[in-house]
């Protein structure tokens, strides 16, 4: 008989300025969790991770005291919380009433008019304030792109946070002092192995549960199609998932890195990669989602697969035996949403050699937003040689067929060919009988073809030197 994970087993975390215990099913959300508390304050708009109206503060000690990130509520359950503190909209303000430089500077701003998104984009400016970043516009439109307002208008909220980030922080968020005590918790409602012996036993015992990292495309199955997912293992507390190391050759990424922290990781190694991370769901998304998820979802128009293949990067899958295999993310994928990951297997790390993040390329994503949106076509080149002469190409695709594609059939038109404008139009005429986009909500087969093809052009031109680089973060101020 296949067993259950165990449920509805205590969990600890820190709820505001009180440690709370519950009984939890597993798939159960924060915003659920914190409106039956009656801290209602937290509200749902879309219940998939969207608008941000349901954000609330996740704090973690880190070297630097503890940390604090933004998290949708609403596609985040709360049996990965153990040990962590929560802070909804009610625990902002001082003990003496003060309102956090958040709240202050939203009401002497104009920042609300009905109210709705407000305590959500409050969540999101407090987060800067308490990471004390810069009194920068760019900043504070990073750090709302997840919050919609439908009503205000976004000037006087980013007036609001330049203002909060200007005052500062002045006291600590009420609780904090709570969370070194509670830190070591897991919980049982999660299975939270520590290490990948145990994630292995954990996947070996319950064969049935789903893994889950940041639940950025899992919870999506509860909120949107109803679905219970009732035994989950947390792989997001597994230490040697959360490692990015290197040796001589390559660099190594753990599956559970979440985007925030590669976007630090990859400052100063790779602009067009940081670029794109900035256009890859909002704050609150890259705060809880990661590369294995993005790569183990198998969706077609998940926008790190094409930058992985054009980057020749591998995928180590480990078995419950502890065995591990290295896969070409350009293999990875069988079909629509299916993998070569067997049932047995998680994806532990993420190899990329040195040289190809040093080599030139490129990466377009096309989307009907800026911020917060899935790709229709997503871009991924890098060339080697010189710019008459390319001696290894690497092109990439998402949204254009039923798996992120590697083309090789123009790379091996572009390899050691004698580059030139003829060639380029070659290279795009020929990409039109490789593909075989769809027509759906986000854009027309035709128009992917017509952006898939402008992509390769541009980044061709590019490498010859023969074109500006693209903008591609574009300033809410024109
Ligand atoms: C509002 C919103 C915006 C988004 N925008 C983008 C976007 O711009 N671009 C984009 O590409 N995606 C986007 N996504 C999708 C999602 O955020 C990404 O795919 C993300 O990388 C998923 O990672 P996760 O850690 O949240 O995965 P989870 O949801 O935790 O897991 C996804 C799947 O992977 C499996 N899994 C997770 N980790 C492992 C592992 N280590 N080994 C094996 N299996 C594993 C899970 O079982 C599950 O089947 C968006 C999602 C939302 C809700
Ligand atoms: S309710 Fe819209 S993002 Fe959570
Ligand atoms: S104030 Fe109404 S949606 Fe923002």
């Amino acid at each position: 008989m296949v067993k259950t994970c165990p449920n509805g087993q205590e969990l600890k975390f820190i709820l505001n300025n009180q440690i709370k215990e519950l009984d939890v099913p597993a798939d159960k959300t924060i915003l659920q969790a914190v409106r039956e508390l009656g801290l209602t304050g937290t509200k749902e708009g879309c219940a998939s991770g969207d608008c941000g109206a349901c954000t609330v503060l996740v704090g973690e000690p880190s070297d630097k005291g503890v940390r604090y990130q933004t998290v949708n509520a609403c596609i985040a359950p709360i049996g990965q919380q153990a040990g962590r503190h929560i802070v909804t909209v009610e625990g902002l303000e001082s003990p003496d009433g003060e309102l956090h430089p958040a709240q202050e500077e939203m009401v002497n701003c104009h920042g609300s008019q009905c109210g709705f998104c407000t305590p959500g984009f409050v969540m999101s400016l407090a987060a800067l304030v308490e990471a004390d970043v810069s009194a920068d516009r760019e900043e504070v439109l990073q750090g709302i792109s997840g919050n919609l307002c439908r009503c205000t208008g976004y000037r006087p909220i980013v007036e609001a946070g330049i203002a909060a980030l200007e005052v500062g922080s002045s006291a600590a968020i009420q609780g904090q002092e709570l969370v070194q005590s509670l830190s070591a918790s897991t919980a049982q409602a999660v299975l939270q192995p520590a290490n990948e012996s145990e994630l292995q036993e954990s996947i070996r015992d319950f064969p049935n549960a789903d893994l889950i990292a940041g639940g950025t495309d899992l919870m999506l199955e509860v909120t949107q199609r109803y679905e219970a997912k009732p035994n989950l293992i947390d792989v997001t507390r597994v230490e040697e998932l959360q490692l990015v190391s290197a040796d001589e050759e390559k660099l190594v990424i753990g599956a559970a890195v979440s985007y925030s922290r590669l976007e630090e990781f990859f400052a100063g190694r790779s602009s067009p990669f940081v670029s794109l991370l900035h256009r890859l769901g909002s704050r609150q998304i890259r705060n809880s989602g990661t590369l294995g998820g993005n790569l183990a979802n198998g969706s077609p128009i998940a926008d790190t697969p094409p930058i992985l293949i054009a980057w020749d990067a591998e995928i180590e899958t480990v078995n419950t035996k502890g065995e591990a295999r290295l896969t070409a993310v350009s293999d990875f994928y069988r079909g629509y949403r299916d993998t070569t990951l067997s049932g047995d297997e998680y994806i532990a790390r993420i190899h990329i050699p040195h040289a190809s993040i040093e080599s030139f390329h490129r990466f377009f994503k096309s989307s009907k937003r800026l911020e917060d949106d899935i790709s229709s076509v997503m871009g991924a080149f890098r060339f080697e040689g010189t710019p008459d002469k390319v001696t290894v190409a690497r092109i990439a695709f998402g949204g254009m067929a039923a798996t992120p594609v590697r083309l090789k059939a123009i790379e091996d038109l572009l390899t050691d060919s004698e580059l030139s404008r003829d060639l380029v139009a070659q290279a795009v005429e020929a990409l039109g009988d490789k593909m075989t986009p769809l027509t759906d909500v986000r854009a027309s087969a035709a128009y992917r073809s017509e952006m898939a093809a402008s992509m390769l052009e541009r980044a061709l031109l590019e490498f010859m030197g023969e074109a500006r680089p693209v903008i591609t973060e574009v300033s809410l101020d024109a």
